[in-house]
């Protein structure tokens, strides 16, 4: 009998390499027609501007123009809020609920159709990945049209008691870093409730919302429901501004939310804020750490940490603390950043010069305050806005990494002991908005939520969406709550029955 001896597992397989190249897997672009130019999208038409003035969207990606969009002045705009008006008193007010749910249904159905043309404008406009823009923004931005479609005529059910009636004409000002999300968090309760609206997008992502016009034009929604006002702030201050609208909500930064609540002071129009945020991951011992990890890394680095909800700060528990952090600097390593379009990217590209250029200096602040900075080897293509996977360790609550919102994708790490310790550190900030909980106890979970002042708190997971849960802050991330049936009463004058 002769002695075999078991090769050792795998050892008759070609040796793993050290690193994996993939080969591109790029989405087409041409299911895209960009046109040259844009006019505004004011009583159902494409219109030229009055103000005469244009500027150039790019593709972040490339530094590349796009397209040359218009830079509505303040005639532009009280003409979209009159086209608003119009079909506010003479047909929207007027429909039947039900004919109301039928207009939101099409919408949905026709977000669905063109999903890929959409996703792939939404990537190319605003450099955020396809794989993301395809699953999460365009899928969220049709469920919230399905799911306020399903309110249109059941509002009286919604709120027993009393009478729910539309408030009128609602300006709607929106941010860069879900452009179509947005604005289906905004008009989709806004029209379900019987109000028309004017939207101003923001200046660097027109494009999605321009093409929404087409949708709106293909749903046959009668003219002036919908209206959108394209330029840079100038253009929303004067939406602000406007006499002609009743109510405004506005996502964006805290600055200028404060700038918009002084201006609607006394003006008797209702107001609605979602600001930014500085949220805390809070990651205890006793967590599954390798989902703690990803979960850590969706966090950050979902939209490349341009999320106004982002896990900025971890804190972990000062046990596991250089555990975790070997798991997620490993991690970080396996992100790939690059080309929005192809389909294996993690992190695309930065939205704007201006963001970069503020990332940047936070950045650099982080490391003049003494953290200690970690970014995985990755090559970032030579042309457009790139920032690496960045993560800070040796972080005090002082700092400004600790404190201001980078809206990018850096995470600042600080520890705790005790769970007392890891509230008094979350809650340490002028924000609000969102906090995350790991810890396999659930009655933990439901002590730390109730003491986290946060509008949402996310437990064992991050970044999940759903037009059913409201979400919404606390004081500097704002006030009002967008999705749910909360979502409705900003859109509702509720009178008693
Ligand atoms: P921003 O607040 O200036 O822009 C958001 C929207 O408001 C855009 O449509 C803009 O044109 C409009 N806007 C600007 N000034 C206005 C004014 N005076 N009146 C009416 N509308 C006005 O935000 P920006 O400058 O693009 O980003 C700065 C920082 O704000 C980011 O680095 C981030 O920290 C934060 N931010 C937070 C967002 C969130 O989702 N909470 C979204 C975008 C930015
Ligand atoms: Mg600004």
């Amino acid at each position: 009998m002769t002695e075999t001896k078991t090769p050792a597992r795998g050892a008759d397989r070609a040796p793993i390499p050290a690193s994996w190249d993939y080969a591109p897997a790029p989405e087409a672009r041409d299911i895209v027609k960009i046109a040259d130019r844009y006019g505004l999208f004011i009583g159902g038409k494409l219109v030229e501007p009055l103000s005469r003035q244009r500027y150039t969207t790019l593709d972040p990606s490339r530094e590349e123009p796009l397209a040359e969009i218009a830079q509505a002045g303040k005639a532009d705009v009280a003409k979209a809020v009159r086209a608003a008006r119009d079909a506010y008193t003479k047909t929207w007010s007027k429909l039947r609920p039900s004919e109301r749910a039928k207009y939101l249904f099409r919408i949905a159905r026709i977000l669905q159709e063109r999903s890929r043309e959409l996703a792939v404008l939404e990537s190319l406009n605003g450099g955020k990945p396809i794989r993301e823009s395809r699953d999460v923004d365009l899928p969220l931005a049709a469920a919230h049209f399905f799911y306020y479609a399903g309110w249109a005529d059941k509002l009286e059910y919604a709120f027993p008691g009393r009478t729910p009636r539309p408030i009128g004409v609602a300006g709607q000002i929106i941010p860069w870093n879900f452009p179509l999300l947005m604005l289906a968090w905004k008009i989709a309760p806004a029209l379900a409730a019987g109000n028309t609206v004017v939207l101003k997008p923001a200046e660097t992502t027109p494009l999605t919302a321009l093409v929404f016009c087409d949708v709106v034009r293909q749903a046959e929604l009668p003219p002036g429901v919908v209206n959108v006002v394209t330029g840079d702030g100038r253009t929303g201050a004067e939406l602000v501004a406007s006499d002609g609208v009743d109510k405004i909500a506005f996502t964006g930064s805290t600055e200028v939310g404060k700038a918009i609540q002084r201006a609607v002071a006394g003006s008797g129009k209702r107001l609605t804020l979602e600001l930014g945020g500085k949220a805390a991951n809070i990651v205890f011992d006793d967590a599954p750490l390798d989902q703690a990890v990803e979960g850590i890394v969706n966090g950050i680095y979902f939209n490349q940490g341009h999320v106004c909800c982002a896990g900025s700060r971890l804190f972990v528990q000062e046990s596991i603390a250089d555990a975790v952090i070997t798991k997620l600097k490993r991690r970080m390593s396996t992100l790939r950043v690059g080309d929005p379009l192809d389909k294996n990217t993690d992190v695309g590209a930065i939205n704007s010069k201006t963001q970069l250029d503020k990332i940047r200096a936070l950045v650099e602040s982080g490391v003049a305050e003494g953290a200690e900075i970690y970014q995985p080897p990755c090559r970032l293509p030579e042309r457009g806005y790139w920032f690496a996977p960045t993560v800070f360790t040796n972080v005090a609550q002082s700092y400004r990494i600790a404190q201001e919102e980078i809206f990018g994708p850096v995470l600042s790490v600080l520890t705790f002991r005790t769970p007392e310790e890891a509230v008094e550190k979350a809650n340490n900030t002028p924000y609000g908005l969102s906090a995350g909980v790991w810890t396999e106890k659930g009655s933990r979970i439901l002590a730390m939520a109730a003491r986290l002042r946060a509008g949402v708190v996310w437990a064992n997971t991050y970044n999940r969406f759903d037009p059913a849960s409201p979400f919404g802050g606390y004081k500097e991330s704002g006030f009002g709550r967008e999705g749910g049936l909360h979502g409705l009463e900003p859109y509702l004058r509720l009178e008693p029955r």
